[in-house]
């Protein structure tokens, strides 16, 4: 089943997010399995199927886009496409695991969530974090300055919460990168 589900994952979140558009989308997902693959091939050995499919569908139940419980979404998909029940509770417990609002403080229990927690922190910074945290204000009616106070509650806190050493590597240049922009935002803004 391993390379076939995967493939259909993709094509899943695609057609979800199509019919659900907004700030997250599916390049996001991909992204974050991107960046997943890229930290559980440096870490110690964990389940790289249960990685890339909580990583592709992590954001498929999210509740400011779809209105599920119980992750029903990553459920349909993943019943429909042979995963046993045993491997459906472990993606759907990564998953849960991920989000940041719902877990601030917690580190998730198992490699594959701690793995895709990083991975989807990671993409939250950096050029990329700042892209969408404009693009997210626009659609939300805030101001530029509204989504510069994001940075400093959230953004700039993330690289220092990441769980694996690959994760903390990656996310320091992201993190300078956002500094070097906030500075520079700071100096074309100030009043004389
Ligand atoms: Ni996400």
């Amino acid at each position: 089943m391993e390379g076939g589900i995967i493939k259909d994952a993709f094509d899943y979140v695609e057609e979800l997010f199509r019919a659900n558009s907004g700030g997250h989308d599916a390049a996001h997902s991909v992204r974050v399995y991107k960046n997943a693959m890229l930290i559980a091939s440096k870490e110690p050995p964990c389940d790289t199927t249960v990685v890339a499919l909580a990583a592709l569908l992590h954001d498929a139940d999210d509740h400011k886009l779809f209105n599920t419980e119980n992750n029903e979404n990553a459920r349909a998909f993943l019943s429909t496409h042979g995963a046993d029940s045993e491997m459906t509770e472990r993606i759907c417990k990564a998953i849960d695991q991920v989000s940041f609002s719902k877990n601030r403080g917690k580190t998730p229990s198992t490699p594959e969530a701690r793995i895709v927690q990083d991975a989807d922190r990671l993409d939250a910074i950096g050029a990329v974090g700042i892209a969408r945290t404009f693009a997210y204000g626009g659609e939300h009616g805030r101001s530029l300055e509204m989504s510069i106070q994001h940075f400093y509650d959230k953004l700039l806190l993330l690289s220092r919460e990441m769980n694996t050493d690959t994760a903390k590597e990656l996310a320091r240049s992201r993190h300078e990168y956002m500094e070097g922009f906030l500075k520079e935002f700071e100096n074309e803004t100030k009043e004389e």
